[in-house]
């Protein structure tokens, strides 16, 4: 059966974890590189989760580490109670047995582009920082790719400072992520999808139960009793597994539905609404859509995908 190659930049992170999980699991994909980027905590920690991610769960691909700040504006560097202190919830890691890549991500992305040779499934769940470097330094990036998903953005926002209009991933670096959009054909998956599939209590217990007692079923069952506690019991979003969707997405296209429209992002660091994917819902730009939003999403088939999940890496 011919795979699809993928890379996956992201910013482990709990739900980085999950998508990266997710990914490994799928019989369609081949894991060519994850590239790590600072974004939920520090790039040193998201640097070191990739490598941990790469061993504990088998995955035979490049660890190959990018930016560990953004383009222009300074990073915010603030540890929140979203992801733990290692950025992993509660999860132990043993220490990596192998290093990173020698090239940066820019050039892994790159190199694996030309030799998937237009078969390159491109997916970017953190702030986009190694994506626009990519494209800076390789013009012809887009046309060597398949498609390009995000988990960004969306028709609301996370970050209090900009009144919730700005996303996380966009918010961490607005000149990457506008850089993108108007280079790239993005597929959107942003919060107003990844909050419409938001897990249920009951879903986490399943899940949890699901899980089996092996090393890779720990990393699920320590990240779905962090995340439940959490969200349960601390009131922050872990219910909300916003990378997991994105991956989800190119599993089963049915866990969700994206309509075109005309998006900017806003990246004037003196608008309060710097970070904003401002989306053209109304259509009255007058401007040709540029962009896949999700915009419905199928919550019992995603919550039925990560039960599957962890029902999976209870076998392994
Ligand atoms: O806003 C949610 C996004 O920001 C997710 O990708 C999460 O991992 C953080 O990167
Ligand atoms: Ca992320």
């Amino acid at each position: 059966m011919k795979k699809t190659p993928i890379i996956i930049d992201c910013d482990p992170g709990v739900d980085d974890s999950y998508a990266i999980a997710l990914a490994n699991s799928c019989e369609f994909f081949d894991i060519k590189a994850i590239t790590p980027v600072e974004g939920n905590v520090p790039a040193e920690l998201t640097r070191k989760n990739a490598l941990a991610l790469r061993e504990m769960l088998d995955i035979d691909c490049r660890v190959a580490f990018g930016a560990d700040k953004p383009l222009v504006i300074p990073y915010f560097n603030k540890i929140t109670g979203t992801h733990g202190e290692a950025g992993v919830g509660t999860v132990k890691f043993p220490p990596s047995k192998l290093g990173p890549d020698e090239k940066p991500a820019w050039d892994v992305i790159y190199e694996e582009a030309v030799k998937a040779n237009g078969e390159l499934l491109l997916f970017a769940v953190g702030p986009l920082t190694n994506i626009a470097i990519a494209l800076r330094k390789y013009p012809d990036l887009p046309k060597l790719l398949k498609k390009f998903v995000i988990m960004g953005g969306g028709t609301f926002g996370n970050i209090s400072s900009t009144g919730e209009t700005a996303e996380f991933n966009i918010w961490v670096d607005p000149t990457a992520a506008k850089e993108v959009f108007e280079k790239l054909d993005v597929y959107m998956v942003g919060l107003n999808a990844t909050h419409a599939a938001e897990l249920k209590k009951a879903d986490f217990d399943e899940m949890i139960a699901l899980c089996g007692d092996n090393e890779k079923a720990y990393l699920l069952r320590e990240l779905s009793k962090f995340s439940m506690r959490n969200a349960f019991e601390r009131g922050f979003d872990n219910s909300v597994i916003h990378d997991a969707l994105a991956i989800a997405s190119e599993i089963n296209p049915d866990v969700l539905e994206y309509e075109d429209y005309y998006v900017f992002v806003e990246d004037d660091p003196q608008k309060k609404n710097a970070g904003q994917t401002v989306i053209d819902l109304e259509r009255k730009s007058g401007k040709e859509p540029n962009c896949h939003v999700a915009m419905k999403v199928n919550q019992p088939l995603f919550a039925q995908m990560m039960k599957d999940l962890c029902k999976y890496y209870g076998t392994k």
